[in-house]
């Protein structure tokens, strides 16, 4: 029996070890996802077929030194591993080659014409996202209200971004990325929640990829993207004629132009609570009556509250938690849940809500003034 219960000790011991290597050791999966994606791993694979590619056809087309074979099959058993590459037997042969999965499938160049993860992969995994964290537990201990980000890179996040159009431009392009992919889902979901509108803003709409997708689901709704100038500048959509899609260059903090709905897409969450109230007080403004059809769409995260701490979480939990630490360190926003989103829109002036769960990790909110 002692020998028994020494053994799990150990067992426990080492696996507890482990959990900590692994926690620390975390940044080696996105350092080496981004190394695919610079490689252009996933685009190879894809320009291969359905046939599995061997790992030396793999390097021929990745011309790289031949030296290097070892390395990408280490590369890739690891992102084989976390299910990013699968391999399969080749005809009959031992031989294995690699296939893309759905989340590799995603991280094929961007080109406009499919969905694509890659220019989040190679925004966010910078110095410029990851310095912040490495001082994150100095700015617990300042007083102040400066964020890790704001600490590290002496402006704030936005303003970084002005200054560095290359950065934007990318930024702007990851964006769109996620609103064309997250939106298809939204309008086929959410049909309801667009249906009877006849103009929404785009309030802190980017390069307008949500109002894209949201226009060509309702043809007859007409949609102004509100944002900063340099980031209305890079829209493909800008200056071009459109009847129902527009451009306000401006600050939503300033003003927001009349329309009978607002949608705020993945926006609040950059933002504090008292922030928040000072947008959605600029959105109540802009909207008519909830009898004349006016309402504030926010597509964003509810935290799950956490009642049963033991019960076994989706995946889309650790998505929240993780983006709620990145809010808090490059923004100072936060992702909320369902109480502290009903806190803000009470004290906003608003009087009902109603949350439609979509697949993935957001919601859908309508907010009622
Ligand atoms: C996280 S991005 C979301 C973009 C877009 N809604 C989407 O999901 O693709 C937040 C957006 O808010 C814009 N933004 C930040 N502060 C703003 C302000 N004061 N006025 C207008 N837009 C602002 C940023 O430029 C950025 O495009």
């Amino acid at each position: 029996m002692e020998f028994t219960s020494q053994s799990e000790e150990n067992n426990e011991l080492m696996l507890a070890q482990a959990h900590v290597y692994n926690h620390v050791y975390s940044y080696v999966s996105c350092m080496s996802l981004k190394c695919a994606v610079q490689l252009g791993i996933p685009d190879i694979i894809h320009n291969h077929g359905q046939v599995p590619i061997t790992l030396s056809s793999l390097v021929d087309n990745l011309s790289i030194p031949l030296t290097r074979t070892d390395s990408v099959e280490r590369l890739m058993r690891f992102l084989v591993h976390s299910g990013f590459f699968t391999t399969q037997k080749i005809n009959e042969s031992e031989e294995e080659g690699y296939l893309l999965t759905p989340s590799s499938k995603l991280l094929l160049k961007d080109d406009n014409t499919r969905f694509t993860l890659s220019p989040f992969v190679l925004t966010v995994v910078d110095p410029f996202v990851l310095t912040p964290f490495l001082s994150l537990s100095s700015s617990f201990k300042e007083s102040g209200v400066l964020t890790a980000f704001e600490a590290s890179h002496g402006v704030a996040f936005w303003n970084f971004l002005e200054r560095d159009s290359e950065l934007n431009k990318n930024f702007c392009s990851m964006m769109a990325n996620d609103s064309r992919l997250l939106m298809s889902v939204v309008v086929d979901e959410g049909k309801k929640v667009f249906q009877n509108l006849k103009s929404l803003i785009d309030v802190g709409g980017g390069t307008g990829a949500a109002s894209q997708v949201i226009i060509e689901a309702f043809p007859h709704l007409k949609c102004t993207v509100l944002d900063f100038p340099h980031v209305v500048a890079n829209s493909p959509h800008a200056g071009k004629l459109s009847n129902n899609l527009k451009f306000v260059a401006g600050d939503m903090f300033e003003s927001i132009p009349h329309a009978d709905s607002i949608l705020l897409k993945f926006t609040l969450h950059n933002w504090t609570d008292k922030e928040c109230v000072k947008i959605l007080k600029k959105c109540g403004e802009a909207i008519p009556s909830r009898e004349q059809g006016g309402k504030v769409i926010i597509v964003d995260a509810v935290v799950e509250e956490q009642k049963n701490k033991q019960e076994k979480k989706p995946i889309t939990t650790e998505t929240q938690l993780m983006f709620d630490m990145v809010m808090m360190t490059m923004f100072g926003g936060k992702e909320r849940t369902e109480k502290e989103w009903e806190k803000i829109f009470l004290e906003s002036g608003f009087t009902d809500y109603k949350i439609t769960p979509i697949s993935g990790f957001r919601s859908l909110i309508e907010v009622y003034p």
